[in-house]
């Protein structure tokens, strides 16, 4: 057996004694439990810090098990599953009676997604069931986008923590409701507006609805221990200053950092585009942390594409 299957038999013998499993996907880690056992996806309300009432989405192998997962397919969620799937898109759907209240909060719908990662699909194949999983982060914290962001979060909290190296995309996945009628977007992510609704033939709308239906899109999330600004490269110089001046440590995230900054102010490597820009975020709020500042001025991409993605967490973040 490789080192690889290995590892892939630990992480399904675990998840079948009803433990954790933290895997990579191409948008972040995931904290994953056997989403059948409702005491295993309890366990992961309890070390996450999350909210019962806040539903987890339940991963899978394959679009094929989509009709075992809900009880009727919206057309709109099956054309959705054949254009992103394996990859960075999550639909709501009518559950099926498979589903535990533990995964849903008790709602009679259920996020479900087919990510892209190898070690994903590899451990989703090989453990047969669905894998219900939340971002591996505690509550309202940063998303993990390596194995070590993972450690350093979870610790011993998690049974087995498969390491897939940082993960492609770097935001979470674009999540499409596809039980209101129209489908609306309930979170941007790493499948984009203008593709979503390219492939649906219609203008898909991004829901503002503050509800609790999606609490990623909860105002307060995200977030670092430094405050989070969101700003432009125009007014960012000015903002260091003052905030240099009233004695506190600042961090700058941007593509384009000014001339002429202040010395104290540490800059982040800066992304060269939208999508490295998203790949890099979470690892640079969390670089933030290390470095002990008190606020990050953080200047967004341009809001189109995956951009729109990261503005969005920024937004969030600072909030
Ligand atoms: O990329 C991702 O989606 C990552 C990876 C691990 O797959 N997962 C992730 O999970 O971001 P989480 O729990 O951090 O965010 C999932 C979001 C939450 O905002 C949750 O409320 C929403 O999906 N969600 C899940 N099931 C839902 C449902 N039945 N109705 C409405 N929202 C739902
Ligand atoms: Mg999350």
């Amino acid at each position: 057996m490789s080192d690889v299957d290995d590892q892939i038999a630990r992480a399904v013998d675990v998840l079948r004694r009803g433990g954790l499993v933290a895997f990579p996907t191409e948008t972040v880690y995931g904290l994953g439990a056997d989403a059948a056992n409702a005491d295993a996806v309890h366990c992961v309300f309890a070390v996450k810090g999350r909210p019962a009432d806040h539903p987890v989405i339940v991963h899978l192998a394959d679009a094929a098990q989509l009709d075992e997962w809900s009880a009727s397919v919206p057309a709109a969620a099956r054309t959705l599953a054949d254009a992103f799937w394996p990859g960075p898109l999550t639909v709501i759907v009518p559950r099926s009676v498979r589903v535990p209240d533990a995964v849903t909060g008790g709602r009679d719908t259920v996020g479900l997604r087919v990510p892209g990662q190898p070690l994903a699909h590899a451990l989703l194949a090989k453990f047969g069931g669905g894998i219900a999983a939340p971002s591996a982060n505690r509550f309202g914290r940063v998303s993990p986008t390596t194995a070590d962001d993972v450690r350093a979060d979870l610790g011993n909290d998690v049974d087995l923590v498969l390491d897939g190296g940082p993960c492609r995309v770097g935001v979470e996945s674009t999540i499409v409701d596809c039980t209101r009628g129209e489908p609306v977007i309930a979170r941007l992510g790493g499948v984009t507006q203008d593709e979503i609704s390219r492939v649906l033939g219609r203008a898909v709308e991004v829901s503002d609805r503050g509800d609790v239906a999606a609490p990623g899109t909860l105002e307060h999330h995200y977030a670092p221990n430094a405050r989070v600004h969101v700003t432009t490269d125009d007014d960012v110089g000015a903002r260091a200053r003052s905030l240099l001046a009233s004695g506190a440590r600042v961090a700058l995230l941007t593509m384009h950092p000014p001339a002429g900054l202040p010395t104290d102010v540490i800059v982040l490597d800066p992304p060269r585009d939208a999508d490295e820009y998203a790949h890099v975020l979470y690892a640079r709020l969390r670089e933030s942390d290390a470095h002990d500042v008190d606020h990050v001025l953080a200047v967004p991409p341009p809001p189109d594409g995956i951009g729109a993605a990261v503005a969005d967490r920024l937004a969030r973040a600072a909030s």
